[in-house]
């Protein structure tokens, strides 16, 4: 791996796996998972790997209308995209979870509220390139991504240089990407890997630029408006512990 957090980006686009299901056979009936089970069966807002990576070049026909996408990575059990879907109609929004239980919490909330204009994929954030062209996001939001707090699991955070370049292709210019987080250091990471490595090196800029910073979203709200609690501030919140945000704006290309 190298100083950038690139784990499986070292690989070449042609080396690298694409991420996709398993085919029902490959589960090990009749020993399924429930959950994978009724994440096939479930239809929408729910898309399984495969059908969320047939929309690539195509988001508008998922959601039925054009309205600029917000994509969450990692939304855990919907708590967060339900409220923004509740605050945003004007918004087309994904959020992609990589566990399959999770996908199926947020998929029940968001029918049973009734939110058309929000969908869930199982997905993985590291392969955002199988589901969009450059320029489809008009926004991303992280919140609470796994912390991997490990020096030697630190290829697994997602809020890496990597991820960024993804960012910085796939939400367009004025567009945004708002991390929160009760881990301080992939706050640091997001705004270091702009243009630098984690230990000062020179890296290409990318077309992103700092434009809020909080160091107790518990206590004084996030850098911007629409925001919700998600579950995992809460446990920080009730525990009396800080919550961290940064949100940056896309700038034009540079
Ligand atoms: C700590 S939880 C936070 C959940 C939610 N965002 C919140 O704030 O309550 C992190 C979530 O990210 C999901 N996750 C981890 N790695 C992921 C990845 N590469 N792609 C998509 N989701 C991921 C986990 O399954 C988990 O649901």
């Amino acid at each position: 791996m190298d100083m950038t957090g690139r784990g499986i980006k070292s690989l070449t686009n042609e080396e690298r796996p694409r991420f996709r299901d398993h085919g029902m056979e490959d589960f090990g009936l009749p020993g399924l998972n429930p959950h994978t089970k009724a994440h096939i069966e479930y239809g929408k807002p729910v898309l399984t790997a495969t059908q969320a990576s047939k929309y690539y070049g195509c988001w508008d026909d998922a959601f039925g209308r054009s309205a600029p996408m917000v994509l969450e990575v990692g939304c855990g059990n919907g708590f967060f995209l339900n409220g923004l879907a509740e605050l945003r109609p004007d918004y087309n929004l994904l959020g992609i979870e990589i566990r399959y239980k999770r996908v199926m919490l947020t998929g029940k909330k968001l029918r049973s509220s009734g939110r058309p204009h929000a969908l869930v994929a199982r997905y993985d954030g590291w392969f955002l390139d199988d589901l969009f062209q450059d320029g489809d996001l008009h926004g991303i939001h992280v919140n609470h991504p796994d912390p991997w707090p490990k020096g030697k699991h630190v290829k697994n955070r997602l809020l890496s240089r990597p991820f960024l370049e993804d960012a910085a292709r796939f939400i367009k210019p004025g567009g945004f990407l708002r991390v929160k987080s009760d881990f301080k250091h992939n706050i640091d990471r997001t705004e270091t890997f702009i243009d630098r490595t984690m230990t000062g090196e020179a890296l290409p800029p990318l077309p992103f630029k700092v434009v809020g910073r909080e160091d107790d979203v518990n206590a004084n709200g996030a850098p911007w408006t629409d925001d919700i609690q998600t579950n995992y501030q809460n446990k920080f919140l009730k525990k009396g512990l800080p919550v961290y945000a940064i949100e940056l704006l896309r700038t034009d290309d540079v």
